[in-house]
């Protein structure tokens, strides 16, 4: 007989009402795969942007409709089986990992390759372990450089990536301003930030100079960018609508180039070796997790508009009993 699961699903990008809880069939592992009974996902920003096809770059391998069903990448659980060739894993194991390529976190099982997971640290829950995967990457990856005294500006730093990046930042020994929403600005300062600014109201790219901004939310023009850089400084954004992006892209490097300062898009590698020291500060107590609300699974489109509503602090996790 075959065995069916409960999926959160949707057929058409749109809002968070397109997705709905449908009984699918339980997937098989192929070669190189594991399958996976999932206790936590977390939300990230590429969710929603992956819900919604936008900004356009949401949209690869699926121009018209979603390439994936199912969405949920940072994912926490059991190995339930394992595919032809699987080496590190086997049933019972608990695991994380960022399975960006295949997804599938918002259902009870799901299918991801071995080489996305790790196993989880005993000290960490499956929820906060969830958090890690992307969020971790971004921050560890969007804060080298940062030294003792560097100025360093997280734009969103209210959010999934931004506080790990502002907490990071702080280790590091950087003096750091956050910049997000009204309601998020005592939740960047209980992470370490020494200054804060509600993006609403103040305009980050008149003040500093900055020696590093990391944005999670590019927005402006690559001239702004500038003006808001210290000689030498860095700029990187990780997300954000294509036209700022591709402005970033094109004309990042000759303005700062020609003005002795670096503006440019990151690319976050992925994978466990990109992620692991983020969990490892974490058990460490040195990086604090920060799960603002936890949603059960049949809740997934009420998670994905929660995040979408300017009110959520650090991460939302959807929890798969
Ligand atoms: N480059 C890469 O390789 C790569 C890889 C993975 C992910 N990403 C991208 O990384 C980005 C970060 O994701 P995340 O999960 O950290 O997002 P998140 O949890 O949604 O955090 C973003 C924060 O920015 C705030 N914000 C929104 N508009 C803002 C503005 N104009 N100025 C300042 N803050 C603003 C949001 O607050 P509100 O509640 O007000 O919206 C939220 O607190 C995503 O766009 C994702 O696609 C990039």
């Amino acid at each position: 007989m075959t065995k069916t699961m409960r999926a959160v699903v949707y057929e058409n990008y749109g809002p968070p009402d397109v997705l709905r809880v449908a009984e699918v069939t339980v997937p098989s592992p192929g070669a190189g795969q594991v399958r996976i009974r999932v206790a936590a996902t977390s939300v990230n920003r590429s969710d929603s942007e992956g819900l919604r096809g936008s900004p356009l770059y949401a949209r690869l391998g699926g121009l018209r409709t979603p390439a994936v069903r199912t969405l949920g990448s940072d994912i926490a659980g059991w190995v339930d089986t394992i595919g032809t060739g699987v080496t590190r894993f086997r049933a019972g194991d608990e695991v994380y990992g960022d399975n960006l390529a295949l997804r599938g976190g918002f259902a009870e099982y799901a299918i991801a390759p071995e080489s996305v997971l790790v196993h989880k640290p005993p000290e960490l829950t499956f929820a906060e372990a969830s958090t890690i995967p992307q969020a971790g990457a971004i921050a560890l990856q969007g804060t080298v450089g940062t030294s003792e005294g560097s100025r360093v500006l997280v734009n969103g730093g209210g959010g999934g990536s931004g506080s790990f990046a502002i907490q990071q930042a702080k280790r590091l020994g950087a003096h750091v301003t956050g910049v997000d929403n009204a309601g998020k600005l005592d939740h960047m300062r209980s992470l370490g930030a020494d200054e804060v600014m509600n993006y609403h109201r103040e305009d980050f790219t008149r003040e500093g100079p900055y020696d590093l901004i990391l944005d999670l939310v590019a927005g402006r023009s690559v001239f702004d960018y500038r003006r808001a850089l210290a000689r030498g400084g860095r700029y990187r954004c990780v997300g954000g609508p294509v036209p700022v992006l591709l402005g970033v892209l094109a004309l990042g490097w000759i303005v700062g180039g020609l003005t002795h300062r670096r503006i440019g898009i990151l690319v976050v590698r992925e994978g466990p070796a990109h992620f692991q020291p983020m969990a490892e500060l974490c058990v460490a107590g040195d990086v604090r997790i920060h799960i603002d609300r936890t949603f059960e699974l049949a809740a997934v489109s009420e998670a994905l508009a929660y995040v979408g509503e300017d009110r959520a602090l650090g991460k939302v996790v959807v929890e798969v009993p």
